[in-house]
């Protein structure tokens, strides 16, 4: 796949690592949820690493200095129904004071369309960096809307957090909103006609919260 600009692919062995191990039909709710939110840690590194800084005068055991500290500190995870939910805490983490809004998509089954079914946001919205999280970009359809409904609110400085990718959700994302930061921890090879990521790692919601 070419180069876009604005798409970061995060190829560090530790998340390329623990998502070998969520592909794993075998790995167990428990180990599954966990792995989600420490590849959320690693990514979340990443991805906040051009947030801005502000020099503070802190007083060490020896002397006065100007050291940095993150600036403003107002930033807004927002999780996708249900599964982004599970990439929470990982940001939190980082970022202890970020606040919380939701989205609430789902996929039709036989269109794949998304379908809007929640949305609260936390004021003020345009002024914070927003942190976009869902573990899967399949066809792209709930990502490019939950940005859709982000900037409607006002929302601007946006980054959109997913651990797989298929290049067509992938595209689709950023062609609707070349403006965001797409972060991805690893681009698979396609979609079946289930609009199922493959290799992928089966229904993320599903292996989250243990339903079916
Ligand atoms: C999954 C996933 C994404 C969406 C990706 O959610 O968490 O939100 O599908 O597919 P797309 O890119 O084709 O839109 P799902 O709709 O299964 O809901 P759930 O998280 O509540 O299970
Ligand atoms: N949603 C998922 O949870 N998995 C996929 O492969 C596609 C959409």
């Amino acid at each position: 796949m070419e180069k876009m600009d604005n798409v970061f692919v995060l190829d560090h062995p530790l998340i390329q690592h623990k998502i070998s191990i969520l592909r794993n039909e075998n790995t167990g709710t428990n180990e599954f949820r966990a792995l989600i939110e420490e590849i959320a840690v690693l990514m979340g590194y990443e991805a906040l690493r051009d947030l801005p800084t502000e020099d503070v005068e802190i007083k060490t055991p020896i002397e006065t200095c100007m050291t940095p500290m993150i600036a403003g500190k107002k930033m807004a995870i927002v999780p996708i129904l249900r599964a982004g939910l599970g990439m929470v805490n990982g940001i939190l983490a980082l970022v202890p004071s970020a606040k919380v809004g939701h989205i609430g998509l789902y996929r039709d089954p036989k269109t794949h369309e998304p379908h809007e079914y929640y949305c609260k946001l936390p004021e003020p919205i345009d002024q914070r960096t927003i942190v976009v999280v869902d573990p899967m970009l399949a066809t792209g359809g709930s990502g490019a809307e939950a940005v859709d409904f982000i900037k409607q609110h006002g929302g601007k400085n946006i980054k959109f957090m997913c651990i797989i990718a298929a290049p067509e959700g992938l595209k689709k994302l950023h062609e609707a909103h070349p403006d965001i930061q797409i972060y991805v921890g690893h681009l698979d090879r396609c979609l079946n006609e289930d609009a199922y990521i493959c290799p992928g790692l089966g229904d993320a919601g599903d292996r989250i919260f243990g339903t079916k």
